[in-house]
């Protein structure tokens, strides 16, 4: 009885700890590039889980075609199309690429209730994999001036907002796109998120996302964050997770909304008539990024990316961006006894006015924002060259430092103490992030 009880405090006073440089626990890889995030985390030891990622890779990389239930609609043809080698895709709203373009502009109308009325006919965003289509649209995206900031540094820093407009030629398509008595036409801009650690995601437990949680900024310390309700593929309503208003609970829900929404692909969640992928191949796309492991962080001197990480702390990034989160009780073991460093609650927040696009999906208004997580914060820029050198849900930010100067709202103090750094606490905290 003794032993057992010191052997809980034990467990409870020194858990597994992870520190900043090991993000992933045992998911973390020994690959510092693409393979990190395309090949299985160390810890999947398992042959067949291992051999089921591997496998992955072939329908999330290659091009569906009409064939194989591409369509009709679709914004592009493979996962790997917008999600460029698992890290994020170029901000591209005019199909450039052959397979369409790797960017989603979701399209509804907005109630007078300020719920959102998806245009189902088109599965609730633009079909941009159809060149012709586009150009009918007279789709644009516009770059509009915003703040500027000095740094410390002396660096200045000038920010842009995105804006999408569109000058439909055909009257069809006007008629379409014109709103109903009391709605209008909203839109909201979103760039392909890289695929990083899928499964730890998946696999936290809700209490420890809900722990975090505190909607009513009772601590007053002006952060509340809250948590998306939706309804599973398995009919129960779970907290939601995947998304950049976590409006996914599961992986599960969220390929089969990407491969029907993005894809036109009907599967086994999302279907109109009749399955085009099997289920076999839909785990693999599952498999290939639940098991996939975590990058590892680029770190030159460890003594000052451990002090750009106590900055980060100290001025309030970590309240959001959080590390150190364990997981226990998931199905799979090997997920559990593990504490990972995602940087981020995967709660919604408020941001402030500019941040805002009217867009609303569940319980996260159209201000509300999941925290992003910032493992891998480095690896796109490097997998994609430019093509990854963009920030913030709709890639209006060109720059790690422009980034964090678009936090307003519960962001506003953070980034109030990110410019009263003095220039050596700045360059140690960017060194930080950029080498996540
Ligand atoms: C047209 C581009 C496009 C295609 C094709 C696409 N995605 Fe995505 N994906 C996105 C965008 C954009 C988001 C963010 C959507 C949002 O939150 O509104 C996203 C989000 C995700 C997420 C959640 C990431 C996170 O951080 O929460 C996963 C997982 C994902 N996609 C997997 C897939 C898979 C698997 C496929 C292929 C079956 C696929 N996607 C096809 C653009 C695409
Ligand atoms: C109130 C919660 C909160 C705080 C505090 C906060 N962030 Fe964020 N951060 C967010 C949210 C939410 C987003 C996503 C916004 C979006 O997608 O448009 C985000 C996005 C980011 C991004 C963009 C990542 C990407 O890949 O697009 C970076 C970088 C970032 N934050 C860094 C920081 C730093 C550094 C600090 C401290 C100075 C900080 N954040 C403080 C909530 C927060």
């Amino acid at each position: 009885m003794l032993r057992a009880f010191l052997l809980g405090t034990f467990t409870f006073v020194c858990p597994m700890w992870s520190s900043p440089d090991n993000p992933g626990g045992g998911f973390t890889s020994e690959f510092f590039n693409r393979d990190s995030v395309q090949l299985p985390a160390p810890k999947i030891l398992d042959p067949g889980k291992r051999a089921s990622q591997i496998s992955g890779f072939i329908p999330f990389h290659s091009s569906f075609t009409r064939r194989r239930g591409l369509g009709p609609l679709f914004t592009n043809s493979s996962c790997g199309g917008c999600h460029l080698n698992n890290a994020k895709g170029p901000v591209d709203v005019q199909a450039q690429g052959v397979f369409g373009s790797s960017t989603v502009v979701m399209i509804g109308f907005r109630k007078p209730d300020g719920k959102i009325r998806p245009l189902r006919e088109w599965n609730g965003q633009i079909p941009l994999g159809d060149k012709r289509f586009v150009r009918d649209l007279g789709i644009q995206l516009k770059r509009i001036k915003d703040e500027s900031f000095t740094l410390s540094n002396g660096r200045r820093v000038t920010l842009y907002k995105n804006v999408i407009t569109l000058n439909p030629r055909t009257r069809a398509l006007r008629r379409k796109l014109s709103p109903q008595r009391g709605e209008r036409l909203v839109m909201s801009l979103r760039i392909s998120p890289p695929m990083v650690g899928m499964g730890l995601i998946e696999a936290l437990p809700s209490g420890v996302i809900l722990n975090r949680a505190d909607p009513f900024d009772n601590d007053r310390d002006g952060i509340k964050g809250f948590v998306n309700l939706v309804k599973d593929v398995d009919g129960n309503t779970k907290i939601g997770r995947f998304g950049f208003k976590s409006q996914h609970p599961s992986l599960e829900r969220q390929i089969g909304f990407a491969l029907f929404a993005e894809m036109g692909i009907e599967n086994k969640y999302f279907k109109k008539s009749k399955k085009e992928i099997s289920d076999l191949t839909f785990k693999e796309l599952v498999d290939y990024l639940k098991y996939a492991g975590i990058p590892k962080p680029r770190i030159q001197n460890r003594e000052r990316f451990l002090q750009g990480y106590d900055i980060f702390v100290r001025i309030g990034c970590e309240k959001c961006h959080a590390s150190n989160l364990t997981i226990t009780g998931y199905e799979e073991p090997e997920f559990n006894d593990e504490t990972i460093s995602p940087f981020s609650d995967f709660l919604l927040h408020n941001l402030g006015a500019k941040m805002c696009d009217d867009f609303s999906q569940g319980l996260a208004s159209g201000c509300d924002w999941r925290t992003t997580p910032l493992w891998g914060l480095g690896l796109s820029g490097i997998e994609n060259g430019r093509q990854g050198r963009h920030f913030l849900h709709d890639g209006r930010a060109k720059s790690i430092e422009e980034a964090i100067l678009w936090h307003g709202g519960e962001g506003h103090s953070a980034k109030n103490q990110f410019l009263g750094l003095n220039a050596d606490e700045l360059n140690l905290l960017l060194e930080f992030l950029r080498s996540l």
